[in-house]
């Protein structure tokens, strides 16, 4: 599997599918999987079911995605902090999309509905960026940097360093 990891605003759904179309190959996104699961939104899982239950639903989507799925994983941005998914990972191509803070808050937009950056969206990047940056890098097979790059081109890039 090529799992594609890094922080809301790396472009991982956009570069999953352009990635799989040019690999003939499928994608798979951990977070449409937790919630076709679920039947709700996960902004509706995190209010109200919490933060651990969505990673608990996460970690089960990405084990499933791993044994069921060939071809390319687009997992959720904080799926790596958990110790057992990042043990699920070890062996598979593991494609850390890496993104500065300013182009992942271009991207993710200012008045992003996803519920870890309720509040001020560009603090609540660079919390997250700060604190995840070192995991994505130890997990991470291959990087590949974003900043100022189209998706074509950051898939061109991926696809090079395979
Ligand atoms: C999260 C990222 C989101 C989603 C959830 C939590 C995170 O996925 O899984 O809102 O902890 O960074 P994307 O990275 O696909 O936006």
């Amino acid at each position: 599997m090529i799992v594609l990891i890094g922080p809301m605003g790396a472009g991982k759904t956009t570069v999953g599918a352009l990635l799989a179309e040019q690999l003939g190959v499928t994608v798979r996104d951990t977070d449409q999987d937790v919630e076709a699961a679920e039947g709700r939104p996960i902004s509706e899982i995190f209010v109200d079911s919490g933060e651990d239950a969505f990673r608990d639903l996460e970690r089960e989507a990405v084990a499933t995605a791993l044994a069921t799925h060939d071809g390319v994983l687009s997992v959720g941005g904080g799926a790596v902090l958990d110790p057992t998914t990042r043990e699920l990972l070890a062996g598979h191509d593991v494609v850390f999309l890496r993104v500065g803070l300013s182009d992942a808050v271009k991207r993710v937009g200012l008045g992003s509905a996803r519920p870890l950056l309720l509040g001020n969206v560009r603090s609540r990047i660079k919390a997250l960026l700060d604190e995840r940056t070192p995991v994505y890098e130890s997990v991470a097979t291959v990087v590949v940097d974003t900043d100022g790059r189209s998706p074509a081109e950051v898939t061109a890039e991926v696809v090079a360093a395979l």
